[in-house]
Protein backbone atom coordinates (compact mmCIF):
# COMPACT_ATOMS: atom_id res chain seq x y z
CA UNK A 1 0.00 0.00 0.00
CA UNK A 2 1.16 3.75 -0.64
CA UNK A 3 0.36 6.33 1.99
CA UNK A 4 -0.07 10.18 0.99
CA UNK A 5 -1.44 13.32 3.06
CA UNK A 6 -5.03 14.12 3.09
CA UNK A 7 -4.23 18.03 2.64
CA UNK A 8 -4.64 20.21 5.73
CA UNK A 9 -6.47 17.53 7.61
CA UNK A 10 -2.58 16.02 8.04
CA UNK A 11 -3.76 12.48 8.52
CA UNK A 12 -1.95 9.97 6.49
CA UNK A 13 -4.32 7.83 4.67
CA UNK A 14 -4.14 4.58 2.31
CA UNK A 15 -4.29 5.86 -1.29
CA UNK A 16 -7.07 3.01 -1.62
CA UNK A 17 -9.77 3.50 1.16
CA UNK A 18 -12.77 1.60 1.47
CA UNK A 19 -16.10 3.31 0.37
CA UNK A 20 -19.20 1.67 2.40
CA UNK A 21 -22.40 3.19 0.78
CA UNK A 22 -23.26 -1.21 0.07
CA UNK A 23 -23.08 -2.33 3.60
CA UNK A 24 -26.29 -0.32 4.16
CA UNK A 25 -28.15 -2.88 1.85
CA UNK A 26 -28.97 -0.62 -1.35
CA UNK A 27 -26.79 -2.65 -3.56
CA UNK A 28 -28.07 -5.83 -4.27
CA UNK A 29 -27.47 -7.56 -0.75
CA UNK A 30 -27.90 -7.45 2.63
CA UNK A 31 -24.39 -7.57 4.56
CA UNK A 32 -24.38 -9.63 7.78
CA UNK A 33 -21.52 -8.83 10.43
CA UNK A 34 -19.26 -11.99 9.61
CA UNK A 35 -19.57 -10.64 5.94
CA UNK A 36 -18.30 -7.22 6.83
CA UNK A 37 -15.71 -8.09 9.12
CA UNK A 38 -14.40 -10.25 6.67
CA UNK A 39 -13.89 -6.72 4.07
CA UNK A 40 -12.50 -4.91 6.36
CA UNK A 41 -9.93 -7.54 7.64
CA UNK A 42 -8.58 -8.01 4.30
CA UNK A 43 -8.62 -4.35 3.99
CA UNK A 44 -6.44 -4.65 7.06
CA UNK A 45 -4.57 -7.14 5.93
CA UNK A 46 -4.25 -5.04 2.59
CA UNK A 47 -2.60 -1.89 4.56
CA UNK A 48 -5.97 0.00 4.03
CA UNK A 49 -6.37 2.17 7.13
CA UNK A 50 -9.17 4.82 5.30
CA UNK A 51 -12.90 3.72 5.84
CA UNK A 52 -15.77 6.12 4.32
CA UNK A 53 -19.36 6.06 5.71
CA UNK A 54 -22.47 7.84 6.27
CA UNK A 55 -25.29 8.28 8.15
CA UNK A 56 -28.32 7.34 5.83
CA UNK A 57 -26.25 3.98 4.16
CA UNK A 58 -29.35 2.50 5.70
CA UNK A 59 -30.89 4.07 9.41
CA UNK A 60 -26.95 4.53 10.51
CA UNK A 61 -26.77 0.66 10.02
CA UNK A 62 -23.12 0.78 7.42
CA UNK A 63 -21.74 2.58 10.85
CA UNK A 64 -23.07 0.38 13.14
CA UNK A 65 -21.79 -2.77 11.23
CA UNK A 66 -18.35 -0.89 10.84
CA UNK A 67 -18.40 -0.09 14.13
CA UNK A 68 -18.83 -3.14 15.41
CA UNK A 69 -15.80 -4.78 13.15
CA UNK A 70 -12.86 -2.30 14.36
CA UNK A 71 -13.85 -2.05 18.10
CA UNK A 72 -11.05 -3.71 19.08
CA UNK A 73 -8.57 -1.43 17.13
CA UNK A 74 -10.60 2.07 16.89
CA UNK A 75 -7.08 3.98 16.79
CA UNK A 76 -5.84 1.91 13.60
CA UNK A 77 -8.42 3.49 11.49
CA UNK A 78 -9.38 7.33 9.93
CA UNK A 79 -13.35 7.38 9.91
CA UNK A 80 -15.17 9.43 7.50
CA UNK A 81 -18.56 9.57 8.45
CA UNK A 82 -21.33 12.28 6.99
CA UNK A 83 -24.20 14.46 8.26
CA UNK A 84 -27.52 15.48 6.59
CA UNK A 85 -30.36 13.10 5.88
CA UNK A 86 -32.48 10.57 7.09
CA UNK A 87 -32.57 7.08 5.93
CA UNK A 88 -36.65 6.08 5.23
CA UNK A 89 -36.25 3.32 3.40
CA UNK A 90 -34.79 1.31 0.23
CA UNK A 91 -33.17 4.90 -1.63
CA UNK A 92 -35.63 7.10 0.23
CA UNK A 93 -34.06 9.80 2.25
CA UNK A 94 -35.31 13.05 4.11
CA UNK A 95 -32.54 15.93 4.46
CA UNK A 96 -31.99 18.05 7.45
CA UNK A 97 -28.76 20.42 7.86
CA UNK A 98 -30.40 22.58 10.58
CA UNK A 99 -27.94 22.68 13.95
CA UNK A 100 -29.89 20.99 16.12
CA UNK A 101 -30.52 17.86 13.48
CA UNK A 102 -27.20 17.72 12.68
CA UNK A 103 -25.84 17.46 16.59
CA UNK A 104 -28.37 14.53 16.59
CA UNK A 105 -26.99 12.80 13.80
CA UNK A 106 -23.22 13.18 14.74
CA UNK A 107 -24.49 11.22 18.58
CA UNK A 108 -25.93 8.72 16.50
CA UNK A 109 -23.23 8.28 14.10
CA UNK A 110 -20.79 7.71 17.24
CA UNK A 111 -22.93 5.35 18.96
CA UNK A 112 -23.10 3.34 16.02
CA UNK A 113 -19.12 3.43 15.17
CA UNK A 114 -18.89 2.62 18.81
CA UNK A 115 -16.39 6.06 19.22
CA UNK A 116 -16.16 9.09 20.86
CA UNK A 117 -14.66 10.95 17.55
CA UNK A 118 -15.04 10.84 13.56
CA UNK A 119 -11.74 11.59 12.09
CA UNK A 120 -13.52 13.28 9.41
CA UNK A 121 -16.76 15.04 9.36
CA UNK A 122 -18.17 15.37 5.88
CA UNK A 123 -21.30 17.45 4.71
CA UNK A 124 -23.59 14.96 2.70
CA UNK A 125 -24.25 16.56 -0.78
CA UNK A 126 -25.59 20.15 0.29
CA UNK A 127 -27.05 22.46 -1.57
CA UNK A 128 -25.72 25.89 -1.48
CA UNK A 129 -28.53 26.64 0.89
CA UNK A 130 -28.14 24.39 3.23
CA UNK A 131 -23.98 24.43 3.02
CA UNK A 132 -24.01 28.14 3.16
CA UNK A 133 -25.86 29.02 6.91
CA UNK A 134 -23.13 30.25 9.70
CA UNK A 135 -25.36 28.63 12.48
CA UNK A 136 -24.44 25.29 11.09
CA UNK A 137 -20.70 26.22 10.56
CA UNK A 138 -20.70 27.27 14.46
CA UNK A 139 -22.28 23.97 15.70
CA UNK A 140 -19.77 21.86 13.95
CA UNK A 141 -17.04 24.11 14.98
CA UNK A 142 -18.27 23.22 18.42
CA UNK A 143 -17.81 19.82 17.62
CA UNK A 144 -14.76 19.95 16.59
CA UNK A 145 -13.66 22.05 19.65
CA UNK A 146 -15.77 19.34 21.98
CA UNK A 147 -13.31 16.67 20.16
CA UNK A 148 -16.28 14.72 19.04
CA UNK A 149 -14.99 15.70 15.30
CA UNK A 150 -11.34 15.97 14.47
CA UNK A 151 -11.91 17.14 10.77
CA UNK A 152 -14.38 18.86 8.62
CA UNK A 153 -14.67 18.05 5.27
CA UNK A 154 -17.28 18.61 2.28
CA UNK A 155 -18.47 15.52 -0.07
CA UNK A 156 -19.06 18.19 -2.45
CA UNK A 157 -22.30 17.89 -5.27
CA UNK A 158 -22.50 18.51 -8.27
CA UNK A 159 -19.32 17.63 -8.53
CA UNK A 160 -18.54 21.32 -10.71
CA UNK A 161 -20.18 22.87 -7.13
CA UNK A 162 -16.95 25.52 -7.48
CA UNK A 163 -18.88 28.12 -4.83
CA UNK A 164 -18.31 25.57 -2.18
CA UNK A 165 -15.00 24.20 -3.21
CA UNK A 166 -13.80 27.95 -3.22
CA UNK A 167 -15.39 28.65 0.20
CA UNK A 168 -13.96 25.29 1.90
CA UNK A 169 -11.06 26.43 3.58
CA UNK A 170 -12.47 30.22 4.99
CA UNK A 171 -15.32 28.11 6.17
CA UNK A 172 -12.88 26.02 8.37
CA UNK A 173 -13.32 22.81 6.20
CA UNK A 174 -9.81 20.49 5.41
CA UNK A 175 -10.83 18.08 2.77
CA UNK A 176 -13.35 17.45 -0.09
CA UNK A 177 -15.10 14.62 -1.29
CA UNK A 178 -15.79 14.83 -5.12
CA UNK A 179 -17.10 12.10 -8.13
CA UNK A 180 -14.54 11.28 -9.99
CA UNK A 181 -13.18 9.16 -12.33
CA UNK A 182 -12.28 7.95 -15.54
CA UNK A 183 -16.17 8.67 -17.21
CA UNK A 184 -16.56 11.39 -14.92
CA UNK A 185 -13.96 14.31 -14.98
CA UNK A 186 -16.14 17.67 -14.68
CA UNK A 187 -14.19 18.55 -11.57
CA UNK A 188 -10.91 18.85 -13.60
CA UNK A 189 -11.78 21.88 -15.23
CA UNK A 190 -12.28 24.47 -11.86
CA UNK A 191 -12.76 22.34 -8.33
CA UNK A 192 -9.66 20.25 -8.61
CA UNK A 193 -7.71 23.27 -8.78
CA UNK A 194 -9.34 25.01 -6.40
CA UNK A 195 -8.39 22.37 -3.91
CA UNK A 196 -4.73 22.19 -4.93
CA UNK A 197 -5.12 25.83 -4.73
CA UNK A 198 -6.00 25.54 -0.95
CA UNK A 199 -4.23 22.25 0.24
CA UNK A 200 -7.73 20.58 0.39
CA UNK A 201 -7.45 16.90 1.09
CA UNK A 202 -9.34 15.28 -1.69
CA UNK A 203 -11.11 11.37 -1.35
CA UNK A 204 -12.53 10.19 -5.28
CA UNK A 205 -15.92 8.94 -4.81
CA UNK A 206 -17.71 6.32 -7.24
CA UNK A 207 -13.80 5.85 -8.51
CA UNK A 208 -15.52 3.02 -10.24
CA UNK A 209 -18.06 4.18 -11.72
CA UNK A 210 -20.40 2.17 -9.59
CA UNK A 211 -18.74 -0.83 -10.81
CA UNK A 212 -19.03 0.00 -14.78
CA UNK A 213 -14.82 0.98 -14.96
CA UNK A 214 -14.20 -3.08 -13.58
CA UNK A 215 -15.15 -3.76 -16.86
CA UNK A 216 -17.38 -6.94 -16.52
CA UNK A 217 -20.73 -5.16 -17.28
CA UNK A 218 -21.63 -5.03 -20.96
CA UNK A 219 -24.19 -2.91 -22.45
CA UNK A 220 -27.87 -4.41 -22.11
CA UNK A 221 -26.94 -5.16 -18.32
CA UNK A 222 -29.45 -5.58 -15.53
CA UNK A 223 -29.73 -5.08 -12.06
CA UNK A 224 -31.72 -6.81 -8.96
CA UNK A 225 -34.68 -4.43 -8.05
CA UNK A 226 -33.38 -3.88 -4.74
CA UNK A 227 -29.96 -2.72 -6.36
CA UNK A 228 -29.49 0.95 -6.18
CA UNK A 229 -28.31 0.96 -10.35
CA UNK A 230 -31.74 -1.01 -11.46
CA UNK A 231 -33.24 2.22 -11.27
CA UNK A 232 -31.11 4.30 -13.34
CA UNK A 233 -32.06 5.45 -16.86
CA UNK A 234 -31.03 2.60 -19.48
CA UNK A 235 -30.15 4.33 -22.08
CA UNK A 236 -27.26 6.27 -20.06
CA UNK A 237 -25.58 3.38 -18.66
CA UNK A 238 -25.29 1.37 -21.98
CA UNK A 239 -23.65 4.38 -22.92
CA UNK A 240 -21.64 4.35 -20.21
CA UNK A 241 -20.92 0.78 -20.66
CA UNK A 242 -19.63 1.37 -24.83
CA UNK A 243 -17.58 3.79 -23.36
CA UNK A 244 -15.66 1.52 -20.71
CA UNK A 245 -15.50 -1.18 -23.43
CA UNK A 246 -13.30 1.44 -25.62
CA UNK A 247 -11.67 2.29 -22.69
CA UNK A 248 -10.86 -1.59 -22.20
CA UNK A 249 -9.72 -1.73 -25.35
CA UNK A 250 -7.26 1.30 -26.57
CA UNK A 251 -5.89 2.36 -22.36
CA UNK A 252 -5.99 -0.77 -20.08
CA UNK A 253 -2.95 -2.45 -20.38
CA UNK A 254 -2.85 -5.99 -21.04
CA UNK A 255 -3.09 -8.40 -18.16
CA UNK A 256 -3.85 -5.38 -15.47
CA UNK A 257 -7.62 -5.99 -14.08
CA UNK A 258 -9.88 -3.01 -15.04
CA UNK A 259 -10.41 -2.18 -11.90
CA UNK A 260 -7.06 -2.02 -10.35
CA UNK A 261 -6.43 0.38 -13.56
CA UNK A 262 -8.93 2.35 -12.68
CA UNK A 263 -8.82 3.63 -9.36
CA UNK A 264 -4.75 4.13 -10.44
CA UNK A 265 -5.91 6.57 -13.20
CA UNK A 266 -7.66 8.79 -10.36
CA UNK A 267 -4.77 8.37 -8.24
CA UNK A 268 -2.83 9.76 -11.22
CA UNK A 269 -3.76 12.92 -10.76
CA UNK A 270 -1.90 15.40 -8.47
CA UNK A 271 -5.02 16.78 -6.70
CA UNK A 272 -6.48 13.57 -5.79
CA UNK A 273 -5.48 11.98 -2.41
CA UNK A 274 -7.04 8.60 -2.23
CA UNK A 275 -9.73 6.61 -3.95
CA UNK A 276 -12.83 4.86 -2.01
CA UNK A 277 -14.41 2.60 -3.85
CA UNK A 278 -17.20 0.76 -2.56
CA UNK A 279 -15.76 -3.25 -1.85
CA UNK A 280 -18.11 -6.22 -1.94
CA UNK A 281 -15.64 -9.37 -0.19
CA UNK A 282 -12.82 -9.31 0.45
CA UNK A 283 -11.74 -10.05 -3.23
CA UNK A 284 -12.50 -7.13 -4.73
CA UNK A 285 -10.63 -5.56 -1.72
CA UNK A 286 -7.56 -7.29 -2.75
CA UNK A 287 -8.16 -6.23 -6.04
CA UNK A 288 -8.23 -2.84 -5.93
CA UNK A 289 -5.66 -2.35 -3.01
CA UNK A 290 -3.36 -3.70 -5.80
CA UNK A 291 -4.11 -0.15 -8.20
CA UNK A 292 -1.32 1.44 -5.39
CA UNK A 293 1.25 -0.83 -6.90
CA UNK A 294 0.48 0.15 -10.71
CA UNK A 295 3.11 2.85 -12.37
CA UNK A 296 0.23 5.27 -12.64
CA UNK A 297 0.39 5.57 -9.01
CA UNK A 298 3.72 7.81 -9.26
CA UNK A 299 5.94 7.86 -6.27
CA UNK A 300 6.42 11.86 -6.90
CA UNK A 301 3.17 12.55 -6.45
CA UNK A 302 2.79 16.27 -4.40
CA UNK A 303 0.79 14.06 -1.55
CA UNK A 304 3.32 11.22 -1.19
CA UNK A 305 4.63 9.95 2.56
CA UNK A 306 7.77 8.15 1.99
N1 LIG B 1 -22.78 11.85 -1.92
C1 LIG B 1 -21.81 11.15 -1.41
O1 LIG B 1 -21.15 11.57 -0.50
C2 LIG B 1 -21.48 9.79 -1.98
C3 LIG B 1 -22.20 9.30 -3.07
C4 LIG B 1 -21.82 8.09 -3.60
C5 LIG B 1 -20.77 7.36 -3.04
N2 LIG B 1 -20.10 7.85 -1.96
C6 LIG B 1 -19.00 7.09 -1.32
O2 LIG B 1 -18.13 6.62 -2.34
C7 LIG B 1 -18.02 5.19 -2.24
C8 LIG B 1 -17.77 4.59 -3.60
O3 LIG B 1 -18.82 4.85 -4.51
P1 LIG B 1 -19.84 3.72 -5.00
O4 LIG B 1 -19.78 2.56 -4.04
O5 LIG B 1 -21.14 4.39 -5.22
O6 LIG B 1 -19.27 3.33 -6.44
P2 LIG B 1 -17.92 2.65 -6.95
O7 LIG B 1 -16.92 2.60 -5.89
O8 LIG B 1 -17.58 3.31 -8.23
O9 LIG B 1 -18.42 1.17 -7.32
C9 LIG B 1 -18.61 0.21 -6.30
C10 LIG B 1 -19.08 -1.12 -6.88
O10 LIG B 1 -18.18 -1.60 -7.88
C11 LIG B 1 -18.11 -3.03 -7.82
N3 LIG B 1 -16.67 -3.35 -7.58
C12 LIG B 1 -15.86 -2.83 -6.62
N4 LIG B 1 -14.62 -3.32 -6.73
C13 LIG B 1 -14.62 -4.17 -7.77
C14 LIG B 1 -13.64 -4.99 -8.38
N5 LIG B 1 -12.38 -5.02 -7.93
N6 LIG B 1 -14.00 -5.74 -9.45
C15 LIG B 1 -15.26 -5.71 -9.92
N7 LIG B 1 -16.25 -4.95 -9.38
C16 LIG B 1 -15.93 -4.19 -8.32
C17 LIG B 1 -19.01 -3.47 -6.68
O11 LIG B 1 -20.32 -3.77 -7.16
P3 LIG B 1 -20.72 -5.10 -7.98
O12 LIG B 1 -19.70 -6.16 -7.66
O13 LIG B 1 -22.10 -5.44 -7.53
O14 LIG B 1 -20.69 -4.66 -9.42
C18 LIG B 1 -19.10 -2.21 -5.82
O15 LIG B 1 -20.25 -2.15 -5.03
C19 LIG B 1 -19.34 4.77 -1.59
O16 LIG B 1 -19.31 3.47 -1.06
C20 LIG B 1 -19.49 5.87 -0.57
O17 LIG B 1 -18.65 5.60 0.55
C21 LIG B 1 -20.43 9.07 -1.43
Amino acid sequence: MKYRILGATKLRVSVVGVGTWQFGGEWGHVYTQPEVDAVLGEAETCGINLIDTAECYGDHLSEALIGKAIREKRANWIVATKFGHHFRGHLDRTRDFTPADVQAQLDASLRALRTDYVDLYQFHSPDDAEFFRDDLWTAIQNFVRAGKVRHIGISVSPNTNIRQTDAATAAGAQAMQIIYNRLARQCEAQVLPSCQRQGLGVLARIPLASGYLSGKYKPGATFPANDVRANRKREDEDNALREVAEIAQREVPAGVPMAAWALAWCLQHPAVTCVIPGCKNPEQVRLNAMAADLPLVADDHPARVP
